[in-house]
């Protein structure tokens, strides 16, 4: 038995988990802080890929492609963020400035997603296998899940954002 009927609301229900988390950590203690960060920064890695894997390519084409890249462009926006966060590198004393941003960036991000001319609607109106894509993405996150509990996830790749390697 599905929880959900269909791949929108299951992003819904992500994004509300997503935005729970981040009100969380605006209250957590700073060592909660650095946990709830790191599974906050995974989630919206997972979510993140779903969405990139099977939403949005059935949706382009069908004359809203710019609204698409806008929505692509945002997620590496936020990646860059997280695959900071991820990083054993990371600046441990900006950490949760860094999780205070995603947080504003998703948060943005979501909305824009879910608004009456988003791609949710776009998808809905699409007339697409919505149902079909919901077992996909529970196949795949299952998948992904598993990986994450034996090691990390490889680095979020980029659409569109070309990051230059430092030094
Ligand atoms: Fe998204
Ligand atoms: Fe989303």
């Amino acid at each position: 038995m599905q929880e959900f009927s269909d791949a929108i609301e299951k992003l819904e229900d992500d994004h509300d988990k997503v935005e729970a988390l981040f009100e969380r950590i605006k209250e957590a203690t700073e060592k909660e802080k650095l946990d709830l960060g790191l599974e906050v920064a995974n989630l919206v890695k997972i979510h993140m890929l779903l969405e990139e894997e099977f939403l949005y390519p059935a949706l382009r084409g069908r004359g809203h492609d710019d609204k698409l890249t806008e929505g692509l462009v945002e997620h590496d926006a936020g990646k860059v963020l997280i695959n900071d966060l991820l990083s054993p590198a990371t600046d441990r004393d900006a950490f949760p400035a860094k999780v205070q941003v995603l947080g504003e960036q998703m948060t943005h991000h979501h909305k824009e997603e879910e608004e009456s001319d988003g791609v949710f609607s776009m998808a809905r109106e699409a007339g697409i296998d919505l149902a079909a894509m919901l077992n996909q993405m529970t196949a795949r996150e299952r998948e992904l899940k598993t990986e994450l509990k034996s090691s990390d996830l490889p680095e979020a790749e980029m659409n569109y954002v070309e990051i230059s390697a430092s030094q």
